[in-house]
């Protein structure tokens, strides 16, 4: 079935749905002149600060546009507007979770702000209590982050998989959370690691897609097995029990505003132990943001009670 564009744009979403993909093939739509209004843009980023906390402000329409068209063209859907309305009327909220997942910003590499790792390496560990180690990787996008911090672990407890450490790594998106459980990077992603740690804890794999046989490499089980991954929206209810020793939530909330950063902070506070430490992307200070941490050193924080700091002082003054 070839609809022209101008009939296409007439037709509701759900026509272009009941077509089979071989008819919606041939659907001719000319992506690339669609408008999105202003209004729309105003309804996409409120759906998606609400679901996620995402603060699509101003100036994001052109980075909106350019990653829902890829959605409309999936779908052959005609328009933005058609898009909202199947968006709307879709009961089963799975496309609101695909749009938001497709507005989501996943940049990463291994070792990114790597001060962090050395402060998790010297400082963190040496200084953490007998027992288990607990470390969450909140916004772990496909898993660069989680496993670089399963290296350094690795590294300096060369029997750390054996022992309980425990990587908790989580996302709201599905697509990074099912790459990053696959633990499979191409070359060019693992150019951030030095060479000696690549052979030691990846295993090439070869991949024949499409033309293309690129050399991609496996993280070991041994790396893998420390890491659980699971989807988690950290504007909703958080699962799980007991406390952290660190929280590594980098380069994630520079997407949300101010009062949801604040909420966020303070959120972590209670699944951190006393002492835990609160590592931040280094473009996202707290500095604006009230909450109870001891700065350390730039993007790194630790819960240290202010009230037992100030019932402390009048002890060591009785005791002069
Ligand atoms: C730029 S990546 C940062 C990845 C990694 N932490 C790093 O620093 O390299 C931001 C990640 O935050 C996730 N994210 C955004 N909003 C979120 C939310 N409300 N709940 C959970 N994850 C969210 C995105 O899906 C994305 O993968």
């Amino acid at each position: 079935m070839i609809l022209p564009f101008s009939m296409a744009r007439k037709k509701s979403a759900q026509v272009f749905l009941d077509m089979t993909d071989s008819e919606l093939k041939n659907v001719p739509i000319d992506y690339y002149s669609l408008k999105l209004t202003s209004k729309q843009f105003e309804k996409i980023s409120r759906l998606v600060y609400q679901i996620s906390g995402i603060d699509l402000h101003e100036g994001k329409e052109e980075l909106v546009k350019a990653r829902l068209l890829k959605r409309l063209r999936h779908l052959r859907i005609a328009d933005f507007e058609n898009y909202l309305k199947y968006v709307e009327n879709d009961q089963s909220k799975a496309e609101i979770r695909t749009m938001v997942d497709v507005l989501t910003t996943n940049k990463t590499h291994f070792f990114r702000e790597p001060e962090h790792l050395d402060f998790l390496r010297d400082v963190i560990i040496p200084g953490l209590p007998k027992g288990p180690v607990r470390i969450w990787s909140a916004g772990c996008s496909s898993g660069e982050e989680p496993y670089s911090i399963a290296i350094v672990l690795q590294e300096i407890l060369p029997q750390a998989a054996r022992y309980e450490v425990k990587i908790l790594a989580t996302d709201l998106s599905d697509r990074m959370m099912e790459k990053a459980r696959q633990g499979i990077y191409d070359e060019e992603t693992l150019k951030t690691l030095p060479r000696q740690l690549t052979l030691k804890y990846f295993r090439r794999v070869d991949f024949k897609t499409g033309h293309d046989h690129g050399r991609r490499y496996r993280v070991i089980p041994e790396l893998q097995s420390m890491v659980s991954f699971a989807k988690l929206n950290l504007m909703n209810e958080w699962p799980m029990r007991g406390l952290f020793d660190a929280i590594f939530c980098r380069n994630v909330m520079i997407y949300f505003d101010k009062p949801t950063q604040e909420k966020l902070v303070s959120r972590f506070w209670s699944y951190l132990r006393e002492g835990g430490y609160l590592m931040v992307g280094h473009s996202e200070s707290l500095t604006f943001l009230s909450h109870n941490y001891r700065y350390l050193q730039p993007a790194v924080y630790r819960k240290v009670n202010p009230q037992a700091v100030v019932r402390a002082k009048p002890v060591l003054h009785r005791g002069k």
